[in-house]
């Protein structure tokens, strides 16, 4: 974690858990059967959106959707820093995606000279494809948090390296945090990394339902929440910026209608320092 500089921390205690996603507007809970996450929301929305496939170590096939740029145009291509938002638990990267533009995290960074980068976590709607499993293949669900260390979260960062040819922000919500608290100690992303902002680094998941999410789910938090709090100890101090609101509930994070003033406008005023 040395060798990391920037990290902006968003709370460190976050009310409920997913299971409270409220309904999409407009159903597009039914256009998201189909055509992948850029037809389904962003293209409803008028942002220029494009699917890309990132294929991990052990054969998985992710997907991730790039926004290049807002509604603003393309003004400053080339110069956009790439951000890449990783979903939490149980949640794709449609969870980005949900609220109104303006209150949406992915097309906000967007509309504000951000190339942005949202990934789909292994085994969610849109990333059920393998080089050589299928999903109904009891072997495609037969692997563990580590994985996504080991192998997604490499193969996704030097995806959007390559093709940005830039250093990238990362943001992380819940699960999405966790992973990369747990990858960066191991040193090889950290090179690709301009700065790391974690919203709800650490939660409370009693409201999620399926067991083995669950038993999975907190075994990881247990494990990476120490980890997190050894590796900030030692964080110089004037790297680390910590917003601090309470009661925030956990969904809220990427979804309530005030995530723009109380953690989204910082967190751009973060972005754009670094
Ligand atoms: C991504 O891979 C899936 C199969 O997993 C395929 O159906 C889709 O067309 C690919 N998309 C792109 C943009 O390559």
């Amino acid at each position: 974690m040395d060798k990391l500089t920037f990290i902006f921390l968003a709370i460190l205690l976050c009310g409920s858990a997913v299971g409270t996603r409220p309904q999409p507007r407009d159903g597009r809970a039914t256009l998201a059967a189909d055509g992948g996450v850029c037809s389904a929301v962003v293209g409803v929305q008028n942002y220029p959106c494009n699917e890309h496939n990132v294929t991990s170590g052990d054969g998985y096939i992710l997907s991730l959707q790039n926004i290049p740029f807002g509604q603003s145009g393309n003004a400053g291509k080339g110069q956009r820093p790439p951000v890449l938002l990783h979903h939490g638990v149980l949640t794709d990267a449609v969870t980005w995606l949900l609220s109104p533009p303006e209150q949406s995290l992915a097309l906000l960074l967007a509309d504000n000279g951000f190339d942005v980068w949202l990934v789909n976590a292994r085994g969610t709607k849109y990333s059920l494809g393998h080089t050589s499993l299928s999903s109904n293949d009891p072997a495609f669900w037969d692997w563990t948090w580590d994985e996504l260390v080991t192998y997604d979260l490499p193969a996704t960062f030097q995806y959007i390296y390559d093709q940005t040819g830039q250093k990238l922000h990362y943001v992380g919500h819940s699960m999405g945090t966790l992973i990369a608290f747990a990858a960066f100690p191991k040193g090889q992303l950290v090179d690709m990394l301009r700065s790391a902002s974690m919203l709800c680094p650490i939660a409370y998941i009693g409201h999620m339902t399926s067991p083995l999410a669950r038993t999975g789910a907190e075994k990881l938090l247990a494990e990476d929440v120490k980890l997190l709090l050894d590796n900030l100890h030692d964080h110089e101090q004037d790297k680390l910026v910590v917003e601090y609101t309470e009661n925030y509930a956990h969904a809220d994070y990427v979804m309530g209608f005030n995530a723009k003033q109380d953690v989204y406008d910082p967190l751009m005023a973060f972005l754009r320092l670094h």
